[in-house]
């Protein structure tokens, strides 16, 4: 049996034997917010969390089914956890989120070692499922839901640094893009009770954190108007629609109620991003002045075949809005080259619309088919993999150049930065994030980590700032 927590807050008293559990997230940061609600769940029924695997008899994978690259990651996390199942036959091994969604119960038949199957919906079922394994049973739970957001679970911070953390705002996509398996794995759009957010919101400021980004697969949909699917708006009755709040209200409403504290949000549809946002963002200092605006194609012929909701000109419009309404925001992108049918003429309209934009940092990817996806089913993946290859490597290099140019206008100028941890290449420089959310690295001296430092840019590379702190803000 698993063994219950006594009053751990008061006493720090568990029944001796206590079992460790490891997560691991892959992919998004939905699933890095999501294994943190998983391991309140585990805790709460007496599992303490372990950094070690070797150390723990339940180890989750919280999987990524973006492409076929992030499903093969899981598979090989999976077969290195062999050799410590052979040693210890009370070692589980439970797969979460999306590839969960997607493989089911074939999970269990194509890997062997795995024990549970869970997906996104169904972390409430864990203490069950681990029921049912004991008992030698399959452990499956793969069922979508209507109306989950986890919105009464506080997520247990695992892996934290106190300062950063994750608050999800919305589940689920209605997009349909046609290369995407986002909607298959992780079912319909639904909205969190905004209640619920500023409570997780408040719960954190608490406990010192001081920056929080609100996360959704599209979260200028939000739209809460007493719960349930995005789609069944209509259906409401006139009360909840009058009483409905949407992303810029709740944006304001968490800005005004946590003056102190950063704001960040991710990931922006440029069909839903409305003017009201952008003023939203330029009424509050605390709301960082960066939009991570995902186009994933400069051709409007791809943008048609990838059932995006704007054209490449809506796009531009947009970029031109957001740079007048916030002038000084990071704009970053998400891109997909070698879509079933891409040619050359698509590709050179990619470039363009990179040369028109000139994003601040952007994240580029090959196509990957997905099964079931519309893409995989309508459009056969034509372009070959050298092409996507080249194609790739073009964008990264005209990305690479537009971030150094961009980052060297910050050269003489002072950047607000909240300090987040030690430089990965050196001891004695501290690292944080701008507004526009770029890494700026400079001297520790009297500084600590959870510090605002204004720091003065004295050079730069395409991906990070360097400079020299001045003094501390926000005092
Ligand atoms: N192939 C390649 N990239 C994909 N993305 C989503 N689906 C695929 C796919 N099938 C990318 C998109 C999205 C980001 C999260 O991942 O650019 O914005
Ligand atoms: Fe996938 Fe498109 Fe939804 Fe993003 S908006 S999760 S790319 S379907």
């Amino acid at each position: 049996m698993i063994s219950k927590t006594l009053d751990v807050k008061k006493k720090n008293i568990r029944i001796s034997n206590s079992k460790k559990f490891t997560i691991v997230s892959y992919g998004c940061q939905m699933n890095v917010s999501d294994s943190e609600v998983v391991a309140s769940i585990l805790k709460s029924i007496g599992y303490i969390y372990s950094h070690n695997i070797s150390d723990s008899e339940l180890v989750l994978l919280n999987t990524c089914s973006i492409r076929e690259k992030a499903e093969q990651t899981v598979r090989k996390k999976l077969e290195s956890l062999k050799s410590i199942k052979k040693i210890n036959k009370n070692f589980k091994v439970g797969v979460l989120g999306c590839m969960a969604e997607r493989l089911k119960e074939k999970f269990l038949e194509e890997e062997k070692i795995v024990d549970l199957v869970v997906g996104p919906d169904a972390y409430r079922d864990i203490p069950n499922l681990l029921k049912e394994i004991e008992y030698g049973n399959d452990a499956v739970n793969v069922l979508l839901s209507k109306d989950e957001t986890y919105g009464d679970i506080n997520p247990s911070r695992f892996n934290t640094n106190g300062i950063n953390a994750f608050v999800s705002i919305a589940r689920g996509c209605d997009n349909m893009c046609t290369f995407c398996i986002v909607p298959f794995t992780r079912g319909r759009e639904r909205s969190r009770d905004p209640k619920s957010i500023l409570a997780e919101i408040y719960d954190l400021v608490e406990n010192g954190y001081k920056e929080v980004t609100l996360l959704g697969q599209n979260v200028d949909s939000y739209l809460w108007f007493g719960g349930g699917l995005k789609k069944d708006f209509n259906k409401a009755s006139d009360i909840q629609k009058k009483t409905s709040l949407n992303f810029s209200k709740l944006l304001d409403l968490v800005a005004k109620n946590f003056p102190k504290t950063r704001i960040r949000f991710t990931t922006s549809n440029p069909q839903d991003i409305n003017d009201t946002v952008l003023t939203t963002m330029a009424k509050h200092d605390n709301i960082c002045n960066h939009i991570h605006l995902p186009v994933q194609s400069g051709s409007d012929r791809i943008l048609k075949k990838m059932n995006r909701k704007h054209s490449s000109k809506e796009y531009l419009n947009l970029v031109n809005k957001i740079k007048k309404i916030i002038p000084d925001c990071g704009i970053s992108h998400d891109m997909i080259t070698g879509f079933p049918g891409e040619t050359e003429n698509d590709h050179l309209d990619t470039l363009n619309l990179m040369n028109k934009v000139k994003y601040d940092f952007g994240f580029m990817f090959k196509y990957s088919e997905r099964p079931g996806t519309l893409a995989a089913r309508k459009f056969e993946d034509t372009v070959k993999e050298e092409v996507k290859q080249k194609r790739l490597s073009e964008i990264i290099d005209l990305q690479l150049k537009h971030s150094f140019e961009n980052l060297a206008k910050y050269i003489g100028f002072n950047s607000n930065v909240l300090i987040e941890k030690e430089s990965k290449k050196s001891h004695d420089h501290w690292c944080g994030r701008n507004p526009q959310n770029i890494m700026v690295v400079f001297p520790k001296e009297n500084f600590k980590i959870g510090d605002y430092a204004v720091v003065k840019i004295l050079t730069n590379t395409s991906t990070t700032l360097i400079g020299k702190a001045i003094k501390n803000y926000k005092e």
